[in-house]
């Protein structure tokens, strides 16, 4: 029986070393120690050794298991690591790759994040406020009853319970106002939805940035010194503004904001590119009026509020001449930017 065992772990261990493939190496393996294989047969005829035989032919039969065990699975990696080194050939692995193509953030959203990014290293803090809003906090807060012809012009989307899309992200001031005494310097990003035939200069939504401070003795010159450093990070040192009064119902005085500058291929056209003004002190007091204190006191604070659109920034920046373009997901178009 030794004689048997150690005949077999020759032949096994020369099978083995001799497999040329995988098939082969588990063909060994079947032959051997499969069910019907030559070892396990062997084992099963341990049952007529003799008592004195038993350990010394059991210790040979499992080393001769364990080696051609070992035999199968070293020939097996062996033959893996060949098959690999085999594919690698006449690859060049110091080639560069080929590159995946990586989306990116939508044009807007760039110019949003990048206009965050400048009023943050003045200060202003980042506020929000729900799309859907009471007619209170878009119009009756801002100076605009409902008689206001203001009102009728910037008419929107009205829900069932009365409550509308807000027509611009002013109501963010009024809620931070409501929220928070002054002093409080905040920019309201967000969109923006009006009654608005679309074509190639509206949107029936569209995205805003409006900012508000209020603090003691705020004056247009802040105002001024604040839209001018922000325009000029935007669009180069070079700018030229221009601030032409306006109307607004919130705001006195008003202004419109029109810009010059090379970088805008304007540089000898004024751009109307926001609207801003002085808070009316009846805004002040119809918050104080909701907040039953008197935290905004108009003798004691004042205030500026701006605000523009970025979908036609976006529009100038980038010499876009549909804003339709911001909406329709194309990537011919957006992979541009
Ligand atoms: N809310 C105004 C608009 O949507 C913009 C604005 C904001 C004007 C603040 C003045 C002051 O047109």
């Amino acid at each position: 029986m030794d004689q048997q065992l150690e005949q077999l772990r020759t032949e096994a261990l020369a099978a083995i070393a001799g497999a040329a493939d995988e098939t082969a190496v588990e063909q060994a393996r079947i032959k051997y120690l499969g069910q019907a294989g030559a070892l396990t047969v062997v084992s099963k005829g341990m049952k007529d050794v003799s008592k004195e035989d038993k350990p010394r032919i059991g210790k040979l039969l499992n080393d001769v298991r364990t080696a051609v065990t070992a035999a199968l699975d070293e020939r097996k990696a062996a033959l893996l690591a060949s098959a690999d080194a085999a594919a690698f050939a006449g690859v060049d692995v110091t080639l560069p790759g080929t590159a995946s193509r990586l989306g990116s953030l939508h044009p807007i959203t760039q110019l949003q994040d990048r206009a965050i990014q400048i009023f943050r290293r003045m200060g202003f803090a980042l506020a929000d406020g729900p799309d859907i809003e009471t007619e209170w906090h878009c119009f009756d807060a801002l100076n605009t009853p409902k008689d206001h012809p203001a009102r009728n012009e910037q008419d929107t989307f009205y829900m069932p319970d009365g409550r509308l899309l807000r027509t611009h992200t002013s109501t963010i001031q009024i809620r931070t106002m409501e929220s928070s005494a002054p002093p409080i310097r905040i920019i309201a990003p967000g969109a923006a939805y009006r009654r608005d035939e679309v074509d190639a200069t509206h949107l029936a939504q569209f995205n805003q940035m409006e900012g508000l401070y209020v603090a003691e003795g705020v004056s247009v010159a802040d105002l001024k010194g604040t839209l001018e450093f922000f325009f000029r990070e935007l669009f180069g040192s070079d700018a030229q503004f221009r601030f032409r009064p306006h109307f607004f119902p919130f705001t006195e005085p008003s202004f419109e904001v029109d810009i010059k500058a090379t970088a805008l291929g304007a540089a000898d056209k004024w751009l109307e590119i926001a609207g801003c003004g002085m808070v009316d002190p009846a805004v002040f007091e119809s918050i104080n009026s909701k907040r039953g204190d008197t935290a905004y006191d108009p003798e004691k604070y004042t205030g500026f509020a701006f605000g523009f659109g970025l979908d036609r920034l976006a529009m100038i920046m980038s010499g876009t001449p549909d804003i339709r373009y911001f909406t329709q997901n194309d990537q011919r178009f957006l992979a541009q930017f």
